[in-house]
């Protein structure tokens, strides 16, 4: 076991925003921790890494009691924040040899390794340029490779390719893969259901402070949501009669209407019937149960 968190507990004044979460990671998974805005993501993650004192539970991360050997354990942990720290007065090459600095790593062990994370991270060529100079996607891969200046055991990532565009985020997808196979274990958020689906091995879905579901992407979609899913849009939807087929969950969101069934062919000679071939059918994913799990109302 790499981290076990019991009763996890964090109030702000009135509010409770961890709400006795109790969470194992096993070494070598990847686990992500999913959930709408302001559900306590962050606050989770940086009560694990002992940046955040909890309010109550217990926590022992690498077999350290966590906030009172915080800094033991932190020696043999990566961390991506949520928001990218990386310091502008220094060089791309200098922001990880000041970082290495302090681990209490020496400039010769952090030297040697640097050459090794800047082509982790694509970022040779980019070595001697100022942060302002680099593009988001660029920031991300270097804060990623600044995680990894101590060779932690575990990666903790708050958001890790929030705000990036599909290639930078294939690439980090890709890293993270790498590392994952290196045999390291890794600890994510993300909002992106499809990031989970391909990397994480248990998801956790978190709302409002408190754990409601943790399985495996697959485990989770087969248990909590229809396998079978059909979207009509414009007309279709506008022109779709009122439920009424047996085993059919209809939910309309906005101008859309979608069907989600465990009987695809019923479902689908029904809509055939109504709207000729103007469907998109696709089989359930993450993301309608995260939906389902959270409710499709808008938070902040
Ligand atoms: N220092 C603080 N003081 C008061 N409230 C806080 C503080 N930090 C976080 N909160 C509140 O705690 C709740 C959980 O915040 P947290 O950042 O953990 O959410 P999150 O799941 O990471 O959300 P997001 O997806 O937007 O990053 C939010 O309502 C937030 O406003
Ligand atoms: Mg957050």
């Amino acid at each position: 076991m790499v981290a076990r968190a019991r009763g996890l507990l964090k109030r702000y004044g009135d509010a409770t925003v961890v709400d006795g979460v109790d969470l194992d990671i096993h070494r070598g998974e990847c686990l992500a921790l999913l959930g709408p805005n302001g559900a306590g993501k962050t606050t989770t993650l940086r009560m694990l890494l002992g940046l955040t004192p909890p309010s109550g539970g217990t926590i022992e991360v690498l077999g350290h009691r966590v906030p009172r050997e915080a800094r033991a354990m932190r020696a043999y942990t990566g961390i991506v924040p949520q928001f990218d720290s990386l310091d502008p007065d220094f060089t791309v090459r200098e922001n990880l040899l000041t970082y290495g600095s302090y681990f209490g790593l020496g400039r010769r062990t952090v030297e040697a390794r640097i050459d090794y994370l800047l082509a982790f991270a694509e970022l040779t060529e980019r070595a001697g340029a100022a942060i302002n100079a680099l593009s988001g996607g660029m920031k991300r891969r270097l804060t990623l490779a600044r995680a990894l200046v101590n060779d932690p055991a575990l990666l903790v990532l708050d958001e890790p390719t929030t705000g990036l565009d599909p290639q930078a985020r294939q690439h980090i997808w890709e890293r993270l893969q790498h590392l994952k196979a290196e045999g390291r274990t890794l600890l994510l958020t993300t909002h992106y259901m499809e990031e989970a689906e391909r990397l994480a091995d248990r998801a956790a879905v978190i709302d409002a402070g408190r754990i409601i579901a943790c399985d495996a992407p697959r485990a989770l979609i087969a248990r909590h949501i229809e396998a079978h899913v059909v979207e009509l849009r414009g007309d279709a939807a506008a022109g779709w009669p009122a439920p009424g087929l047996p085993g059919v969950v209809t939910e309309r969101v906005g101008g859309t209407v979608l069907l989600y069934t465990n009987e695809r062919e019923p479902l689908l000679a029904s809509v055939r019937q109504h709207c000729g071939d103007d469907y998109i059918y696709r089989p359930a994913n993450l993301e309608d149960v995260f939906l389902r799990l959270t409710g499709r109302q808008v938070r902040d």
